[in-house]
This record gives structure tokens, C-alpha cells and sequence, in this order.
């Protein structure tokens, strides 16, 4: 504990910032425009994005004293997995643009750490070849919900002989949203062939197309938009996933508690409370403030996960303490990977871990269950 005094003795500046927010600065230096803003960027004004900021402003802990804190844990159970932390790597798309190696790295860094990552339907890379980076690590599968059956049960079986354990079905992306930053560059990845590996490696997909994947690779890239994009799923549809996925489900991007009570029901192992980074719905509600509605709907009742703003310990801490079982960080590490490859996403995760860590440990708790909603000030506290 006492690492961080003696890095000052001996003047070992760290290669990157542990500044998560002024990381974005120093990958904004390194990227082009058009990757800086399409992974900073946000949908409309950027009202929720700014909205997802502005309400962990408003909580604030209140930290115990005279409470042994030195020794702590942050372990705990995730849909039925052990986790060093309750930290996940959110899902995240065309990670290639950012680094050739992607989700590759993300992959290594993610093993290496013991946090699980969730791979994207978007990614750069293939279900198999990312499993084979991640090795021994826990990995998840995000399903960007295809309109093809037979497809949606290809790519589901494939995560499953990867060894990926969760599913977590991404429901408010079915459409993508306004978002002026990419619109105005032309800027669309995840069509470009670098956010196309997973259905352009798959067989059953590979057999609809009229010429193959290897002639005509963007003709196949469009040919995929009609099948996984323009038009939602609906909630009496989710048996079908239940059948082709023998372990948990978590469905991301519920915001509403009618819909939480709905996922409940329709016997989901969890949700994620999300508004995908206000990358959606310009205008939706902050996060932080939807998942308090969510956890006094079905708290006790199933695992709310939750993302969308997370920048530091303080935040984990607030997430947890205001009923989240884990939280999913998002861009932060797409900006490690951005500036270091999997040596970056490591380093920012480590560093979130680290000062989550502290933060307990100043706030008097020594393990996750001290962290409830008396740790933090009734009334907000914020400006
Ligand atoms: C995302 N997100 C996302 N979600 C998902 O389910 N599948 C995906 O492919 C992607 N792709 C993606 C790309 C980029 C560049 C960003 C920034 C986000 C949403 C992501 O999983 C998560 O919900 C948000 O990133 C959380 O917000 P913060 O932590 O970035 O503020």
C-alpha cells in the first residue's frame, strides 16, 4: 500500500496518465479525428452524455472513520463467475481503429488483470481468435440480435464453443442514433470491414451471400446491415435465446423499471442498466439516476449491472453503493488501448482497481457489502 509514496521517491512517472478523464486528451493527440470522435462522441447535443457525468457529480460518500480498513477485498460473484473486482470491459466495437491489434489486446489485458471483457458482434476480430488472446480469462459475448435466425444461432453456438459464459443482449442499439460527430465525417467503422470479422467469419451467414466474403467484401459488409440493424426485437421473441444459450442472459440497456419488471419476468439472470454511453438517445435519462429507479424495482430480485460514465473509483463506489452488483467501463480503456495496446488497457484497469481500492479503504469499508446507500449523503451533495 505503500507504492504509491515510494513511486514519488523515485520519480517513476507512470507511461500514461491515471487520470482516467485526462486520458481522453492524450488519445485524442494520438488518434485521428474521425476514431477520437467516433468512440468520445455522443448522440445529439450530447445532452446524456453530459447527463451521465453530472449525476455521479450529485453523489457524493461520506466517509466513516476509526474503521480498520487495511485489509480488503473486492471480490465478489457475477452470474454465477468469481471476480476479482466487481469491473467488467464493456463491450466496445471496431476496437482495430484504434490499435491494429484490438480486441486482441484487449483480450491479453483482460487475462491479465482477471476483470472479463465482453466482446462486441462489432469487433475487429473473430470469436475464436479473440477466445484464443483471452485464454484462461472470463469472457462474455454481446449480441447485436440478428434478424436471421439460423444466423443468431451460429454466432451464438460459436461463443459458446469459445468458452464465453454470459450473453448480453444489446437492445437499445437496433438502430444506430443521431450522432452529428460521424455523420459529419462520413464515419461509419463497423461497416468498413474492421467491425465486420464476426458475421463475415461465419459460415451460415457465408452461405447467403451471392458472391463470396473474399471477392466482394464490402458488398458482404452491406449486405449484413439489413440483417442486424432497422428494426427491434420484441420481448415475446426472447425465448429464442433462452433456447440457443445454456447460461446467463443479461440484457443491456434497460433504463426503464417496467422494463426491468418485464426482463424479471421473461426469467433474464440480469440487466444492465445503460444508455450505451449517451451514444443513443440524446435526451434519455442519466444512467446513474435510471438505475436507482431499476434497483428499487427488482434489486433483490435479479443482478443489476450498470455502465455509462464510469471514470473512476469514487464512480465504481457510487454505482455499488447505489445497488449495482458490477459496473462495465467503457471508453477509458478503448483510450489504453488506443495509447498502449494491451499494455494501456491494463494499465488504466489496474489503475481503476487501485484507486477503487483506496477509496474504499478511506470510506472505512473493507469489503463490497459495506458499500450500501448509507455511504453516501441522503441528500446528493452535489452543486
Ligand atoms: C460502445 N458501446 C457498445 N455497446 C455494445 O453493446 N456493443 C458495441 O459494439 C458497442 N460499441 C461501442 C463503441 C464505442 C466507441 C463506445 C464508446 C461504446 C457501448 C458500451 O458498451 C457502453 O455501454 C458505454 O461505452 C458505457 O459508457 P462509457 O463508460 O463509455 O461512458
Amino acid at each position: 500500500q505503500y507504492q504509491i509514496y515510494v513511486r514519488g521517491l523515485q520519480d517513476a512517472v507512470p507511461p500514461f496518465t491515471t487520470d482516467l478523464g485526462a486520458l481522453e486528451d492524450q488519445a485524442r493527440d494520438r488518434l485521428g479525428p474521425k476514431p477520437y470522435w467516433y468512440i468520445a462522441g455522443a448522440a445529439g447535443t450530447g445532452a446524456t452524455a453530459r447527463a451521465n457525468r453530472a449525476a455521479f457529480d450529485r453523489h457524493r460518500i461520506v466517509p466513516r472513520m476509526l474503521r480498520d480498513a487495511t485489509a480488503r477485498d473486492q471480490r465478489t460473484t457475477v452470474l454465477g463467475s468469481e471476480l476479482p473486482a466487481p469491473v467488467v470491459l464493456a463491450p466496445i466495437g471496431v476496437q482495430s481503429q484504434v490499435h491494429p491489434e484490438g480486441e486482441l489486446a484487449t483480450a491479453r489485458a483482460a487475462a491479465a488483470t482477471g476483470v472479463p471483457m465482453v466482446l462486441s458482434t462489432a469487433a475487429s476480430h473473430t470469436i475464436e481468435e479473440v477466445a484464443e488472446a483471452n485464454g484462461d480469462g472470463q469472457r462474455w459475448f454481446q449480441l447485436y440480435w440478428p434478424h436471421d435466425d439460423e444466423v443468431t444461432a451460429s454466432i451464438l453456438k460459436r461463443a459458446r464453443t469459445s468458452g464465453y459464459t454470459a450473453l448480453v443482449v444489446t437492445l437499445d442499439t437496433w438502430q444506430l442514433a443521431w450522432r452529428p460527430h460521424d455523420l459529419d465525417q462520413a464515419y461509419l467503422p463497423f461497416l468498413r470491414g474492421d467491425g465486420v470479422a464476426i458475421p463475415l467469419s461465419d459460415p451460415v451467414f457465408r452461405s447467403r451471400l451471392e458472391r463470396p466474403v473474399e471477392e466482394d467484401p464490402q458488398g458482404a459488409a452491406m449486405q449484413w446491415l439489413p440483417i442486424f440493424s432497422g428494426k427491434a426485437h420484441t420481448w415475446d421473441e426472447l425465448g429464442f435465446l433462452r433456447e440457443h444459450w445454456d447460461g446467463p442472459i443479461v440484457l443491456k440497456g434497460i433504463v426503464h423499471p417496467e422494463d426491468a419488471r418485464r426482463a424479471v419476468r421473461a426469467g433474464m439472470d440480469g440487466i444492465v442498466v445503460s444508455n450505451h454511453g449517451g451514444r443513443q438517445v440524446d435526451g434519455a435519462v442519466a444512467a446513474l439516476d435510471a438505475l436507482v429507479d431499476v434497483v428499487a424495482e427488482v434489486g433483490t430480485e435479479t443482478e443489476v449491472l450498470f455502465d455509462s460514465g464510469i471514470r473512476s473509483g469514487a464512480d465504481v463506489f457510487k454505482a455499488l453503493a447505489l445497488g449495482a452488483r458490477a459496473v462495465l467501463l467503457g471508453r477509458p480503456y478503448v483510450y489504453g488501448l488506443a495509447l498502449g495496446g494491451a499494455a494501456g488497457v491494463e494499465h488504466v484497469v489496474r489503475g481503476l482497481l487501485a484507486d477503487f481500492d483506496l477509496t474504499m479503504g478511506l470510506s472505512g469499508c473493507t469489503t463490497l457489502a459495506d458499500i450500501g446507500p448509507d455511504t453516501l449523503h441522503a441528500g446528493g451533495g452535489g452543486e
